[in-house]
């Protein structure tokens, strides 16, 4: 979603360090995208703005260079009013002496905007950004110092919000607010930085800090000044920063998604080796501070509630499988959106959220919701430094590496795979499986995470050729039961996301209940099968209930699942891996998983569709 950029700098000029960093937010989704950058002396504050690609903004300074010491960038997602240009950051005030980007919402705009149109302040966009702006400015103009004056704002601002704000001719300082939306901090060679993500950082940052929640304050050269909402001095703690350049670049792959869907190879063999790294440890990230309160409190776990969103929760709806079947615990899994307005708080419970970004505002909402009510909370998280991971009592990281298509793929991946582990690890430690069966077990989730990218490959061919073919169909059946319909439903999503092709998956079972009226001649049907052989019987008759009134059958199967093979119009096979295998059936889904990411991109391509940011979404949904 909306990303911010804020720069101070040495030399004359700061704006492609802006534009530089700007191009690292890309990847969160945005419509588009902003510059404003001031000189000292001079309290003209000069703006470049576009909508569309940054590559519009970038044509734009290439025609109307600009430049100054200072400067801040966004990159807007919109919420507040259409895409166009008025509603483009930075905003100003009156006087055109104030700038602000923002990230976040303003809950109280509404009453803000009347209150300062009666003042006269002239509003020219539908945002509820600008009215902080014209705040400010009508602060200021009491003659508060910008210490004084931020403290006000602050006071007078409900919702969440990253600000970074300009007052023209100050080119030596940058102010910054945050409450709820994240803000970070960078000091280095030559400039400081404020930015809404670490990847919008360059190399010439040398340490960071995450603004602590509800802090104020000034960036300047090498030093910031910083306050929290009560008006003390707030401790800012640094890091060193690494600057990774590669995350930014496609590998050689078309597209990050494509990039994405292939380093699922060997992903499986690192997060395990990474998470057996924690030895004794691995217990802290589930919260628990000794083994002996983890090993009393495992034993008297009576259930899991995960909460998660979007791909998220599907793999948490696997996860959810694995915690039962194997660790005995029961588990429910929720959507983030849903859980807040229904929570049964209950002893003995764990809490778990789910997220590749760690931002993601509604499950960070119940995470703060669940601690607020005294909760333990653990947290699955690809991003380290992500809020979640912060703010939950423990968490995993899912070392998948840096996402950027907005598609998660190898995310998903990877929240499986440290469900599966974490399943075996409480199952051992709850003394049901011994050490030698979760090793094995353990080396059946090894073997399965060879076949993710043997089954992609194996089925190739096949899936290019076949996507043109899908790509016709305007609507689709996704089928499957147990594990295998949490796969149907993810694939589902997929499909919808970047093909923009209706899907509905419903497990194979309540076909009859309804939605086979649907199938004739012209739908397609895909089937997800399962590798527990009395499921997969079941499966069988499904496929054939569909056969029978015409559907066009698709199966995603198992080597010697011949029946079902046999029925499909099309079919995509994980060989080596039958109903009879001595290897856990809840892996079946890990195996096709690659396969099922390349057939959802081969119909995003075939149509033309922009892969790696699909229409009106973003890669981190960071509002409510
Ligand atoms: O960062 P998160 O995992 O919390 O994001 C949750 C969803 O927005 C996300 O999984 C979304 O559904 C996927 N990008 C879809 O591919």
């Amino acid at each position: 979603m909306c990303g911010i950029v804020g720069l101070v700098g040495q030399k004359n000029n700061v704006v492609e360090a802006v534009v530089y960093g700007l191009e690292g937010l890309e990847y969160r989704g945005y419509d588009s995208a902003g510059i404003a950058c001031t000189d000292s002396g001079d309290t003209k504050i000069i703006c470049a703005k576009a909508c569309g690609e940054l590559s519009a903004l970038k044509a734009q300074l290439h025609e109307q260079p600009i430049s100054g010491l200072a400067a801040i960038g966004h990159t807007r997602w919109a919420t507040h009013g259409r895409v166009t240009l008025e509603n483009v950051h930075p905003h100003f005030d009156c006087s055109g002496t104030i700038a602000l980007v923002h990230n976040g919402i303003i809950e109280n705009y509404h009453e803000l905007g009347t209150m300062l149109k009666a003042e006269g302040h002239i509003f020219k966009s539908d945002t509820d950004s600008e009215v902080v702006a014209h705040l400010l400015e009508s602060i200021l103009d009491r003659g508060l110092s910008p210490k004084k004056a931020l403290h006000e704002l602050v006071s007078r601002l409900d919702g969440a919000y990253a600000l970074v704000i300009m007052l023209g001719g100050r080119s030596d300082e940058l102010l910054f607010v945050r409450k709820r939306s994240p803000l970070c901090l960078g000091l280095g060679k030559n400039k400081s930085a404020v930015v809404s993500d670490l990847v919008a950082f360059d190399a010439d940052i040398e340490k960071y800090a995450i603004i602590p929640d509800q802090t104020y304050g000034f960036l300047r050269m090498g030093e910031v000044e910083a306050y929290s909402f009560d008006g003390f001095s707030a401790e800012i703690t640094y890091t060193p920063h690494i600057h990774n350049a590669s995350s930014r670049d496609r590998g050689g792959h078309a597209h990050y998604m494509l990039k994405e869907i292939y380093e699922q190879k060997g992903i499986v063999h690192r997060i395990v080796t990474a998470l057996n790294d924690l030895g004794d440890e691995w217990i802290k990230g589930l919260g628990y501070t000794s083994a002996s309160q983890a090993s009393e409190s495992l034993k008297k776990l009576t259930h899991v509630d995960l909460i998660a969103c979007g791909t998220s929760y599907y793999a948490a709806s696997l996860g959810a499988f694995f915690l039962r079947d194997i660790a005995g615990i029961d588990t429910s899994v929720t959507r983030a959106s849903e859980f807040a307005y229904n929570p049964i708080l209950m002893k003995n419970r764990l809490y778990g959220v789910v997220s590749q970004s760690g931002e993601t505002a509604d499950t960070l909402e119940v995470l703060r919701a669940l601690k607020r009510q005294e909760q333990s909370v653990f947290g699955i998280v690809n991003v380290e430094k992500s809020s979640m991971a912060r703010e939950a009592d423990g968490f995993f990281a899912m070392h998948a590496g840096p996402e950027i298509s907005v598609a998660s793929t190898k995310s998903f991946t990877a929240q499986v795979v440290v469900f599966y582990w974490l399943a075996l690890k409480i199952a051992h430690s709850k003394g049901l499986i011994t050490l030698q069966q979760l090793q094995a077990s353990e080396a059946e989730l090894l073997w399965c995470g060879n076949k993710i990218e043997e089954t992609l490959e194996n089925n190739k061919s096949s899936i290019e050729h076949d996507a043109a073919w899908f790509a016709q169909y305007k609507t689709c059946l996704f089928l499957g039961r147990q594990e295998s319909f949490i796969l149907a439903a993810e694939a589902a999503l997929k499909l919808k996301e970047l093909a923009y092709i209706f899907v509905e998956a419903f497990p194979s079972g309540e076909l009859k209940h309804g939605p086979l009226a649907l199938v004739d001649q012209n739908m397609p049907v895909v089937v997800f099968s399962s590798a527990d052989p009395l499921v997969y019987q079941k499966i069988v008759s499904n496929a054939q209930e569909v056969k029978a009134r015409g559907g066009r059958l698709v199966v995603f199967g198992f080597q010697d699942q011949t029946a079902l093979l046999n029925l499909a119009e099309k079919s995509y096979c994980v060989s080596g891996f039958s109903s009879y295998t001595q290897c856990d059936s809840l892996l079946g889904p890990l195996c096709m998983v690659a396969a099922m990411h390349y057939l959802v991109y081969s119909i995003a391509k075939v149509l033309e569709r922009p892969i790696d940011k699909p229409r009106n979404l973003a890669k981190s949904v960071t509002v409510e």
